[in-house]
């Protein structure tokens, strides 16, 4: 097993961060209780470098959307699940592929962030997606309209590189453990790739707030 990189042995020091900690809402998009994306964003939150955090957040507790909700009160999973992200630095979605596009428990979730539409959780939101699916496009479909939603939610989505988990059920073991070498050395590469976008972002952001 390769250990996760320290961000300084790949040039970047606190110094170069120019934060201490970045704070990463992470959410797999599927229920199922051994669903591989959500033994993924397991190994993402243990791989993490140091100065990322991955919190992990579960859709369970989501209701439908419904607009009538949003006027009447939003239940409390959804209130929760927007302050989250609101106050951290990024998204993570791990996303399964269902019937060639993104599942309703997902898709759920980010029309919920997208709402209200002028104090949408997703805007500006720096959001990064991985996915693992039994099929041999590791959720390139899901993947890409995800991509396409974050056009009209305004978030800026890390380009690259895409981690798409094909033939999922090979590179996990019985307890959810991520076993396949070459996926746990490219999560590795996706997560400090994913620490330097972030702080990037958040130096455009403090920028753009200064003006
Ligand atoms: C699938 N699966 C699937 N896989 C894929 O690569 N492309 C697809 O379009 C679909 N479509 C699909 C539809 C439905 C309804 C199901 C139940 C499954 C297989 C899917 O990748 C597999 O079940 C994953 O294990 C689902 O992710 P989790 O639950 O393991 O995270």
């Amino acid at each position: 097993m390769v250990d996760a990189p320290d961000l300084r042995e790949n040039g970047m020091t606190d110094r170069s961060l120019g934060l201490t900690t970045l704070r990463v809402i992470g959410i797999a998009g599927s229920l199922r209780a051994a669903s591989f994306n959500r033994a993924l964003l397991l190994a993402a939150r243990e791989l993490a470098p140091p100065g990322l955090i991955i919190e992990v957040w579960e859709l369970k507790d989501l209701p439908l959307f419904n607009e009538d909700l949003e006027r009447d009160g939003v239940p409390i999973a959804v209130a929760d699940l927007r302050s989250a992200v609101r106050s951290a630095d990024g998204l993570l979605l791990v996303t399964p592929e269902y019937n060639h596009g993104v599942p309703g428990v997902l898709k759920n979730a980010v029309d919920w962030l997208s709402q209200p539409l002028r104090q949408s959780a997703l805007e500006g939101k720096p959001t990064a997606l991985m996915g693992a699916s039994t099929g041999l496009a590791g959720t390139a479909r899901s993947q890409s309209q995800l991509r396409q939603a974050f056009v009209l939610t305004n978030s800026p989505v890390m380009q690259q590189p895409e981690v798409l988990v094909a033939r999922a059920h090979e590179k996990f073991d019985a307890m959810g453990r991520l076993t396949d070498q070459p996926t746990h050395q490219f999560i590795c590469l996706f997560l400090t790739r994913l620490a330097q976008w972030l702080a990037r972002q958040k130096r455009i952001g403090t920028s753009a707030d200064s003006y």
